[in-house]
């Protein structure tokens, strides 16, 4: 609900025009050609939501018209299949199948680790798979989650974890079948996990037979900020998934990589789901820019992202505080003393421009919990924009301040 209610989501669908024509919002980079815009904001818009919000570059789109295509629910499509190669080889493991969602991509490893009825999986209590996924697991793939507190770097208690492993369960207990990572961490603020934390973690999962799977939805931008390889990262993790469709631009799709076995097994998941894709080609064209040119200017986002946080850290505000520390990839979190503003509050302001508004940008942003509002950047947020956000963002935080000390 409160996710609902902070991103903003419009009742009623906003349409293709945006200022009387159709919007593609791939050249310019200027805010008002961002997704949210409903055509009639007088002033610009710096939409942070989320880099879901993200358009397909010109080149994507120019890649997606030429694309060879084929069957994919045959494994016909000449384009998916370079897209997995690609991936493959990036990521280090043998086979991948292409997904319309990352939220589809989780729930199908999920369906294929934990095929036995009975199955519990572990992951964190603030992991996307628990929060976000409309309890998927349970609803449709009759699974039990056991949740283990996330710490707020995005990982766990390792002991914790071991603790709820059903070792040798007994005809009372469910069977522990899978852990879940994810990687960076959204509601733990884009946090890379630390690979000594991953090591440990698979050492442990290995001792006891049970296999990890990383919900790597950006976990490029993980490789990006540790500066390593991305094939590091999952060197010990059995399957994972990511999304070309937030940092990466692509307009849809997840991958999901793993074993020859497992993907076999999840392309029949897939199909069974209603997410095998015919001419998918014309989506995996996307992909492949999103893995030749997108992975590439990630830390221009995370630059950009740490420029934000240094400002709001420079308004040395009482109300709202950013941990710099903690700004690690393209997702900033600012903490407000929830008690004295609530993030509606604030969300409402940073939309609204006011005539006496010294900075005049409709600048939007998210929340995922009641006390702190989180901000996205992706490839359409210039320079620029950063700048309206800053600006905006400084007037914003005076005002609620000046307003509390009357
Ligand atoms: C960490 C994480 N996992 C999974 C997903 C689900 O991806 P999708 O929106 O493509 O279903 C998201 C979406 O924001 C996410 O942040």
């Amino acid at each position: 609900m409160l996710y609902e209610i902070a991103n903003g989501h419009q009742k009623g669908r906003t349409v293709g025009y945006s200022n009387g024509s159709f919007s593609n919002g791939v050249s310019n980079g200027t805010a008002t050609s961002n997704g949210y815009s409903n055509g009639h904001e007088e002033h610009p818009v710096v939409d942070l939501r989320s880099d879901t919000i993200s358009k397909p570059t010109q080149a994507m789109r120019d890649a997606m018209y030429l694309a060879p295509v084929g069957d994919d629910v045959y494994g016909e499509d000449p384009t998916v299949n370079l897209l997995i190669q690609k991936a493959c080889e990036l990521l280090g493991k043998e086979d991948g199948i292409l997904v319309p969602s990352g939220t589809m991509a989780n729930l199908i490893a999920i369906m294929v680790h934990c095929r036995e009825r009975g199955s519990e999986l572990i992951c964190g209590d603030n992991s996307h798979t628990f929060k976000f996924e409309q309890g998927g697991p349970a609803q449709i793939a009759g699974v039990q989650q056991a949740l283990v507190k996330n710490l707020d770097d995005g990982t766990f208690c390792l002991e914790e974890m071991k603790s709820k492993i059903r070792v040798d369960p007994d005809c009372h207990e469910p069977t522990t079948s899978l852990i879940i990572v994810e990687n960076t961490h959204n509601i733990c603020g884009g946090k890379v996990l630390p690979l000594s934390w991953l090591d440990e973690l698979t050492s442990i999962s290995k001792s006891y037979k049970i296999p990890v799977h990383m919900d790597g939805a950006r976990i490029m931008n993980a490789a990006v900020a540790l500066n390593v390889p991305v094939n590091r990262i999952v060197k010990d993790i059995d399957t994972v998934c990511f999304c070309l469709s937030k940092g990466l631009g692509a307009p849809i799709g997840s991958l999901l990589l793993g074993s020859t076995q497992f993907i076999q097994r999840a392309t029949r998941v897939r199909k069974a789901l209603g997410g095998g894709m015919r001419q998918s080609g014309i989506i995996a064209a996307a992909g492949l820019v999103a893995l030749d040119s997108m992975i590439g200017r990630l830390k221009i986002d995370h630059d950009r992202t740490l420029k934000i946080a240094r400002a709001i850290s420079d308004f040395q505000s009482d109300l709202f505080k950013v941990d710099l520390k903690s700004v690690q990839t393209n997702i900033l979190m600012v903490y407000l003393d929830a008690k004295r503003v609530t993030v509606s509050e604030f969300l409402k302001r940073l939309y609204e421009v006011k005539d006496a508004d010294e900075v005049k940008v409709h600048l939007r942003a998210t929340t995922l919990n009641s006390n702190s509002a989180r901000f996205v950047l992706y490839w359409e947020i210039t320079e620029k924009d950063v700048d309206l956000a800053i600006g905006k963002l400084k007037l914003v935080v005076k005002e609620f301040e000046d307003k509390l000390k009357m």
